[in-house]
């Protein structure tokens, strides 16, 4: 095992889903899960197996996925939480329990109300217990940042002597500076015993937009294991963001001296997977793959660009995954050419999916004159898999004015029936969504809307992501079409068939 390996946990299903108002479903787990491994890391924190039932069918169809990365379920040092965690992570190739408690003063007096020494006997105790089950345990104080120093190097000699082969510092509250964080790393690991036998690991949130700068200061300071998550989804600000370690890492090779297991060009894609998924869209200036990582607004750094990319920028889109717009579609263009632009965009498809992919292609180049990568991009990523067609829109007519309440008139088909509506609405979205709603005799409340152009053009495809709710259940839907309406219709059908399909109970 090379000294200078940086093992990545991706925690994106686990602490990514903390994000406020994002929820995933199994099957949306599932696919990420099989991303990121293709991605390349190392371990996959599938989820909280204790936490429900949902979260515990996700890590067990998670470990039952993987073939190449570990599975790893958190738990609290409590029995139940560590027999739950191994009863979900043992289908895994690679099983791993991740232990942990609070053992700063804040949190053991006024979250635990616990005494310090009643903290370090239930470290004992669940990591041995976990040890009992699976080979690979990680043990993780939260808010190690805050906590006294000596004692954190009593809990990390607790946990190893109690055989957790991975200790994890995590920053919980984002609180520590880069300084401060680094030089936790080295106290530990000039004090703690045993620490040269374990992986250290941290964990970064950016409650003061630090998380990726910590990160990689501890790794300078001899961390291990990062753990981060795709487009730094989380818990208030986030964690440290997986594509801003790893390009760190990447482009500041000379620097760090580190590599990880990752395939840089699948992160554009898995950054677009899981802002799909989530419904949550990274910001134009985010690093990396936000929209306007590769954009040169003024003139002076466009003349550079043209001359030379690397006068302005430190990395390559490629290096990425992101194609440059390369070999546009029409609707001449036969199956050989929409697999071979596909490809080249990184979508692995099986010949169903291919098949189906076709379909929809051939449908949009009917309508649209050119099809671009950006356009086939929107067709097959960021689909919320495994929707069952409950209903499915066979046709609609929207008729909308600046005086007149606008009309919709809509036909669904419901297992080989065709049920047809027309509503009046605040406009032609609304009247659509109305007319849904009367053929399925259920009113869904919009709980969010986001309408983005996925390509460019006048006839770009406009992608829609809603969340709907029903009672007190959520579900999330994404459409595409060049016509906004329609978009917005498939969008809301998707949701509306999540809802009432079986497989969301
Ligand atoms: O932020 C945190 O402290 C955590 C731990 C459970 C690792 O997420
Ligand atoms: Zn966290």
């Amino acid at each position: 095992m090379a000294t200078n390996r940086i093992y990545i946990l991706d925690t994106t299903l686990r602490d990514g889903e903390q994000t406020p108002g994002v929820n995933l479903n199994v099957p949306e787990k599932v696919n990420i899960a099989q991303q990121l491994e293709i991605l390349g890391v190392d371990i996959i924190e599938a989820g909280f197996a204790n936490a429900s039932e949902g979260d515990f069918q996700a890590v067990v169809d998670v470990a039952r996925a993987l073939k190449t990365a570990a599975t790893c379920s958190l738990a609290r040092c409590n029995e139940a939480d560590v027999k739950a965690a191994h009863q979900a992570v043992r289908f895994a190739k690679k099983p791993r329990i991740h232990t942990f408690i609070a053992t700063s003063d804040i949190h053991m007096q006024y979250k635990l109300k616990m005494s310090p020494e009643t903290v370090l006997q239930r470290i004992e105790n669940s990591v041995k217990l976990a040890c009992t089950v699976c080979d690979e345990v990680q043990f993780s104080p939260e808010d190690a940042s805050r906590t006294d120093k000596d004692f954190l190097r009593r809990v990390l000699e607790t946990a190893i002597e109690a055989g957790a082969k991975i200790v994890n510092l995590p920053d919980t509250v984002g609180y520590s500076t880069v300084r401060e964080f680094g030089a936790l790393i080295k106290y530990i690991k000039e004090n703690v015993n045993g620490i040269d036998d374990v992986v250290l690991g941290v964990h970064c949130h950016d409650d003061l937009g630090l998380a990726v700068a910590n990160s990689l200061e501890a790794v300078l300071q001899g961390a291990r294991q990062v753990e981060c998550t795709v487009n730094g989804m989380g818990e208030r600000a986030g964690n440290a963001a997986l594509e801003e370690i790893v390009m760190g890492l990447y482009v500041r090779k000379d620097y760090y001296g580190c590599e990880t297991g990752i395939n840089t060009k699948e992160i554009h894609r898995t950054s677009k997977m899981v802002a799909g998924y989530t419904n949550a869209e990274p910001s134009p200036g985010k690093a990396i793959i936000g929209a306007n990582a590769f954009l040169h607004e003024s003139g002076i750094h466009q003349h550079g660009v043209l001359n030379n990319r690397a006068t302005y920028e430190v990395m390559k889109a490629e290096d990425l995954g992101m194609v440059g717009q390369g070999m546009v579609l029409g609707k001449l263009s036969g199956k050989h050419a929409f697999i071979d632009r596909a490809e080249a965009l990184g979508y692995r498809l099986d010949k169903e999916e291919l098949d189906i992919a076709f379909i929809k292609f051939k449908d949009l180049a009917d309508r649209k004159r050119l099809v671009t990568d950006r356009d086939i991009e929107a067709l097959l990523g960021g689909e919320i898999s495994e929707v069952p067609e409950i209903y499915h829109l066979v046709s609609f007519q929207a008729y909308t004015s600046n005086v007149l309440k606008a009309t919709a008139t809509l036909t669904m088909m419901r297992e080989g029936v065709a049920y047809t509506e027309t509503a009046v609405g605040n406009g032609a979205i609304d009247a659509a969504l109305l007319a849904v709603d009367k053929i399925s005799g259920m009113e869904l409340e919009l709980l969010k809307y986001r309408v983005k152009a996925a390509s460019e053009g006048r006839d770009a495809i406009a992608e829609v992501n809603m969340r709907v709710g029903y009672d007190d259940r959520v579900a999330s839907g994404r459409g595409i079409s060049p016509d906004v309406v329609e978009a917005s219709v498939l969008s809301y059908i998707a949701g509306l068939n999540r809802l009432i399909s079986d497989q969301y109970f």
